[in-house]
């Protein structure tokens, strides 16, 4: 089972490296920031610092669960922990379920002393309730890395793809909600790029949920990549089931109170923006970051000021000083 899990994140780091997994255009280009030719502000003085569970974020961004386990894993955790530790931004590992059954693979997460001033996450997905998996195993993932929270992802489209997926994702709403006040610390949801519905969103709001990355369609899409590991391609013709990242984020903002994060597609500051107005609280991203963490910690640190440096133009250009009056204006469709 260790190995299964191990050598399957193996497969879909390289195929997301290798191959086309972004099928789908960003809703985002549908969009043009509104352009104020009189900003009445200083560039030097726009503020896109964000305040997240106790810690000051640089700009508001955390870095898209993507993996552990193998030692490719270890390279990428510990390379995303530095430079997120240097540039001040949040970061939540990949799924983490393969600890409890080796150890020993805990070593390719144990990122917190390179990391200790920022929020970090555990993942696990949502289905593992159905898999024999519950509040305890949850808080042992938390507890394994001194994690703020966990990120329970759902994937129903990805596992029904995936040829060895665990499919039956009946009766979760109600396991969650008898677990969610017994887990340590907050529990966040998130999908994995094909979004999450208003329906959905406010199930979860209901029941406690204080914050969603609705991971809509327009970046990396699961179903294709779980096609590529198909001897029959089957996923390739369900690369256009789900919700575009625009309309996510446009339903989610409908529940007031909720917190979210955007993700799905999110590739330049232009993108962050766009996504801010369009009603986000934070913005995150995986596939960007995948090649230069198996680089370097510095070239994820590029990556992070350039992208803090787009997010600040892209305010300029449009006359916002600060992430609050950039979140009041409006986003118009070209
Ligand atoms: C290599 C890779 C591995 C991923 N593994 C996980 C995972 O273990 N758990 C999870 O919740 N999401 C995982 N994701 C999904 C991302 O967190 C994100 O939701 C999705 O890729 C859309 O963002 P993007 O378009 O910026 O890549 C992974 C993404 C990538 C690229």
């Amino acid at each position: 089972m260790k190995k299964d899990i191990t050598s399957r994140k193996i497969q879909h780091i390289k195929i997301v490296l290798e191959n086309n997994v972004e099928p789908i255009p960003s809703s985002l280009d549908n969009y043009r920031l509104p352009y104020k030719a009189l900003p009445e502000i200083d560039l030097n003085k726009i503020d896109t610092s964000y305040n997240f569970l106790n810690s000051k974020l640089s700009f508001p961004f955390i870095v898209a669960s993507m993996t552990g386990g193998a030692q490719m894993a270890e390279t990428i955790n510990r390379n995303l922990a530095l430079a997120c530790e240097q540039e001040k931004v949040a970061l939540a590992l990949g799924s983490m379920r393969v600890i409890l059954k080796d150890p020993d693979s805990l070593k390719s997460f144990n990122v917190r002393s390179l990391c200790p001033s920022i929020p970090l996450f555990a993942n696990m997905g949502l289905v593992q309730l159905n898999y024999g998996y519950g509040a305890d195993e949850i808080n042992r993932l938390i507890d394994a890395i001194s994690a703020d929270g966990i990120f329970l992802h759902v994937n129903h489209m990805q596992e029904a793809i995936q040829p060895e997926g665990d499919t039956n994702f009946e009766g979760l709403l109600s396991k969650l909600e008898a677990i969610i006040s017994k887990l340590n610390k907050p529990v966040f949801i998130k999908e994995v790029g094909s979004g999450i519905d208003y329906h959905s969103a406010k199930a979860l709001f209901e029941m406690g949920v204080k914050w969603i990355d609705v991971s809509g369609q327009g970046g990396t899409s699961w179903t294709s990549v779980e096609a590529y590991r198909r001897d029959d391609d089957l996923g390739f013709a369900f690369q256009e089931i789900g919700i575009p990242l625009d309309q996510a984020l446009i339903d989610a903002r409908k529940i007031e109170g909720l917190n979210i994060i955007a993700s799905g597609g999110i590739r330049n500051g232009l993108d962050m923006a766009k996504a801010i107005i369009l009603g986000a609280d934070m913005v995150s991203a995986a596939k960007p970051l995948l090649q230069p963490a198996l680089t370097s910690s510095d070239n994820v640190a590029s990556q992070f000021q350039r992208w803090r440096k787009e997010l600040k133009l892209a305010m300029f250009a449009c006359g916002a000083s600060d992430l609050t009056s950039l979140q009041e204006l409006e986003l118009k469709k070209i």
